[in-house]
């Protein structure tokens, strides 16, 4: 009988779920998937089942989306009854949305095992959403795969007991060993015909905020005039309702050097970050893509889970004031930081196999 569930509810969690799977069907693991329904829409959910061949999830919980304590309440109380009629001994769970603490916390109340997929990532910035996420999820998990060194020594300095914790590598660094000969073939949006900059951003810190998100647009207007780059810039859900509600849309869409589009594939989204001169972006994924796939890449956040990226030289952190945003894009058309093997960061693409591995271990 099956008794391992992933559960995904999210783009990023999608993403995620594609190496591990395989790395499952590799061992002869049975699972299945339960999805929250954080994500909804075409671009943001069904593209990644069709693109990843992701199985169809054995139950959908249509949470949608709403305030924090709507979105985990729904989970909540409708993961519970998934848990039960399919007998779930073990919830496989990538990431720190609100789908994965949700899902985590009914699991454990459940006396079910919890293993969390990307543990110890921190930012250091206690009220930011992920960041509860995350901490909450790993003190409540009963195995534990931090994707770096940074990770595994973030929960040791917690305190959680270290035979929990297994060093295993990054699931995202697996997919794109898997998948680059796809990355390769992946169609490139028409309105990319030269050098470009790739640019995504959709932290609720940034976009939330007129100020903030008016300093963005007014930083992306720089960086095309002053550097004459195109921008290709597919908009998350979020971020297109901010641009509307803020008034700034007209202006971004007006501009000839701004190609904004929906949300792209995955296969999309990294030959984009590949064939990119910088990154200009606040989302976790494409920092550390941006740094294997070796385009510089700015952040526009304060701090950073993935640490090595700075370190290294591959991106830098500016936040979102408008003159550190463009001075920080042109150092990097100007300087291309020293290249280095990431590899050796994220475990040269068999985190999901020594997930699987472990697992397999654990349940026998
Ligand atoms: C969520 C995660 C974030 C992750 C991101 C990945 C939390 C707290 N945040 O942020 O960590 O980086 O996903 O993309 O879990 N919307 C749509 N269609 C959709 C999905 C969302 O229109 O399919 C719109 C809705 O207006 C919604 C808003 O986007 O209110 C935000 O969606 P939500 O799932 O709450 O958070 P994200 O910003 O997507
Ligand atoms: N991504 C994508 N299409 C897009 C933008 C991003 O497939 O239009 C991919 C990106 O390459 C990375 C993942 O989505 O693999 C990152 O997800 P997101 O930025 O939504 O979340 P985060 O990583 O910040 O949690």
């Amino acid at each position: 009988m099956t008794c391992i569930s992933f559960v995904v509810g999210t783009r990023p969690q999608h993403i995620k779920l594609a190496s591990l799977i395989r790395a499952f069907n590799s061992l002869g693991l049975e699972y299945n998937i339960i999805h929250t329904g954080q994500h909804y829409d075409y671009e943001m959910d069904g593209i990644f089942f069709e693109e990843l061949g992701l199985p169809e999830p054995i139950a959908y919980l249509g949470v949608g989306s709403g305030s924090h304590g709507e979105q985990a309440g729904k989970i909540i109380i409708r993961i519970e009854k998934a848990y039960k009629e399919h007998h779930t001994r073990l919830a496989i769970i990538p990431g720190d949305t609100n789908s994965a603490l949700a899902s985590g916390l009914a699991a454990i109340k459940l006396g079910i095992n919890v293993a969390h997929v990307e543990a110890g990532l921190r930012s250091r910035q206690p009220f930011m959403a992920e960041e509860i996420n995350r901490v909450l999820l790993d003190h409540l998990s009963t195995l534990l795969f931090p994707p770096t060194t940074y990770a595994y020594m973030n929960l040791l300095k917690e305190g959680i007991d270290f035979s929990k914790v297994f060093l295993v590598g990054d699931v995202m660094y697996d997919n794109i060993v898997l998948f680059k000969n796809y990355i390769d073939k992946a169609v490139l949006p028409e309105c990319v015909d030269g050098e470009y900059i790739y640019m995504t951003c959709h932290r609720a810190e940034n976009v939330d905020y007129p100020d903030r998100l008016g300093s963005i647009v007014r930083a992306v207007e720089s960086i095309a005039r002053v550097y004459g780059y195109k921008i290709v810039f597919p908009v998350h859900p979020r971020t297109c309702k901010r641009l509307i509600k803020y008034g700034l849309l007209d202006r971004l869409s007006n501009n000839k050097s701004i190609c904004m589009l929906k949300p792209v594939s995955y296969f999309t989204s990294l030959k984009l970050i590949k064939n990119a001169v910088v990154t200009l972006t606040d989302s976790g994924g494409v920092q550390k893509e941006s740094f294997i796939l070796g385009t510089p890449v700015v952040t526009m956040r304060s701090t950073t889970e993935w640490i090595e990226t700075v370190e290294y030289g591959w991106n830098t952190l500016v936040g979102c004031s408008t003159h550190r945003i463009v001075k920080a894009v042109g150092y990097f058309i100007n300087n291309k930081p020293e290249s280095i093997d990431p590899a050796k960061f994220y475990g040269e693409g068999k985190a999901s196999h020594r997930i699987a591995r472990i697992i397999k271990d654990f349940l026998e």
